[in-house]
């Protein structure tokens, strides 16, 4: 079965196990999980976990798990308390679908869900592999991660502070950034690899490198709507030249690159932008 459908295979049949407090959270967390994504997070997560040699179940278990993070991530992001937004992958947004209530409830069960389903890789590795890996996960989704990148954002926006590059780089590095290191190093260090171990650290420099990257391709797509508000971003920053070259060497330039499939769709993407 073709990418991403082995991965949404395995993430309702994972689903349809869980009991939900009512049918419509149960219709909820459905909506949110069959919606068009990338998948990318699990992407990397199965290539690491091959890479790495790590057992199938625990590669597939970390897939779901990740991807349920981001879900819940999305799901608040697109509140009205914090991004207000209508519209994700195409279709109306959790909060406009059903109701603000449940989009936060689904939002808190999906981030509990991800919690049972990495305990549950506990049975497939060593346990102080499983203890390291859960610390690197539970520190990548809270305030040294996503949680702390989308807190720094929201108090930027709201106090009107002029947006320092340097500023913007931690933010992207922190929302977006630590999500994919975790899909690419948790593998690693579940297949019993040292924390201290140079593969991690040159995991985590591609994972860097990607994150920017990535960025640099987000702020490309939305280049006409920032012009119009005059909004800074890194782009804006750098210079779209700069910019997309600083993207496309630390791309090229980080040793795990070749490794993983989602370094070529954005190159392209990126030279294509150039
Ligand atoms: C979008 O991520 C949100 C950010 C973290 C910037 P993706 O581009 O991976 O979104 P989906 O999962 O494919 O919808
Ligand atoms: C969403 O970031 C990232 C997280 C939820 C951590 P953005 O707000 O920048 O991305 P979109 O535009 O909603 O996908
Ligand atoms: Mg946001
Ligand atoms: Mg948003």
């Amino acid at each position: 079965m073709a990418w991403p459908n082995e991965f949404n295979e395995d993430l309702s049949q994972f689903l349809a196990q869980k009991k939900s407090a009512s049918p419509a959270l149960t219709d909820a967390i459905a909506y949110a999980t069959r919606s068009p994504g990338k998948r990318l997070r699990p992407l990397f997560a199965q290539e690491s976990g091959a890479l790495f040699g790590l057992n199938p179940t625990a590669t597939s278990l970390f897939s779901i798990a990740i991807e349920l993070v981001h879900l819940f991530s999305l799901i608040h992001d697109d509140l009205p308390a914090l991004d207000n937004d209508d519209f994700r992958r195409g279709l109306p947004t959790l909060h406009k679908e059903f109701n603000e209530g449940i989009a936060l409830l689904a939002g808190d069960e999906l981030l509990n869900f991800a919690h049972e389903t990495f305990l549950m890789i506990s049975e497939h590795v060593s346990p102080s592999a499983f203890l390291e890996a859960f610390r690197y996960f539970t520190d990548a989704i809270g305030s040294n991660g996503m949680i702390g990148g989308q807190t720094l954002e929201m108090e930027l926006t709201q106090n009107n502070d002029p947006l320092l590059l340097e500023t913007l780089l931690k933010i992207q590095s922190l929302k977006t950034g630590a999500l994919f290191r975790a899909s690419i190093v948790i593998p690693a260090l579940l297949s019993g690899i040292q924390k201290e171990d140079s593969k991690i650290r040159e995991l985590t420099e591609f994972a860097e490198a990607f994150g920017f990257a990535f960025q640099i391709a987000d702020d490309l797509e939305d280049e006409a709507q920032d012009e119009k508000t005059s909004r800074k971003n890194i782009l804006s920053h750098l210079g779209r030249e700069s910019a997309i070259q600083l993207a496309l060497n630390r791309l090229s330039g980080a040793s795990f690159s070749k490794h993983f499939s989602a370094t070529q769709r954005l190159t392209a993407l990126l030279q294509s932008k150039a």
